[in-house]
């Protein structure tokens, strides 16, 4: 499978590209078999994201769905942004390569760790659950489908 022309042109011309200097959640994370990193910024108004910006340093794959998620994520309660899933990712996406598949788990993780990031901040209890890139016994491929 190749990737769709929406992956081919998120890839090419990314969005929400960069670091909110004054962010009110910082979340970042990595994949620890390709090595992979990405790093999601939010600023949060009434628990609702009222700007996202990510930087990844990774494959194709990895830069159009952080792209695509912070395009998701934009103006979402956090409750329903900690939410999106891979699978919600890759069908926004017009489907992914089933080996590639993980490369979406850095972005929806690290948007995560933003949105908990920002409660802790203010004292208040996470609310992402399991967050499976920040485990170093993670592998991002046990799942893929062949
Ligand atoms: Fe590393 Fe895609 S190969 S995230």
């Amino acid at each position: 499978m190749l990737y769709s022309d929406k992956v081919m042109e998120h890839f090419g011309n990314p969005r929400n590209v960069g670091v909110i200097e004054d962010a009110d959640g910082v979340g970042e994370v990595g994949n620890p078999v390709c090595g992979d990193v990405m790093k999601i910024t939010i600023k949060v108004n009434d628990d609702r994201i009222d700007d996202i910006r990510f930087q990844t340093l990774g494959c194709g794959a990895a830069i159009a769905t952080s792209s695509i998620v912070t395009e998701m994520a934009k103006g979402m309660a956090i409750q329903d942004a900690v939410k999106i899933s891979k699978n919600d990712v890759a069908s926004e996406l017009g489907g992914l390569p089933p080996a590639k598949m993980h490369c979406s788990i850095l972005a929806t993780d690290g948007l995560k760790l933003a949105v908990d990031d920002y409660l802790k901040k203010h004292g208040r209890e996470p609310i992402a659950g399991e967050v499976k890139s920040a485990d170093p016994t993670f592998d991002p491929h046990e799942d893929d489908e062949h």
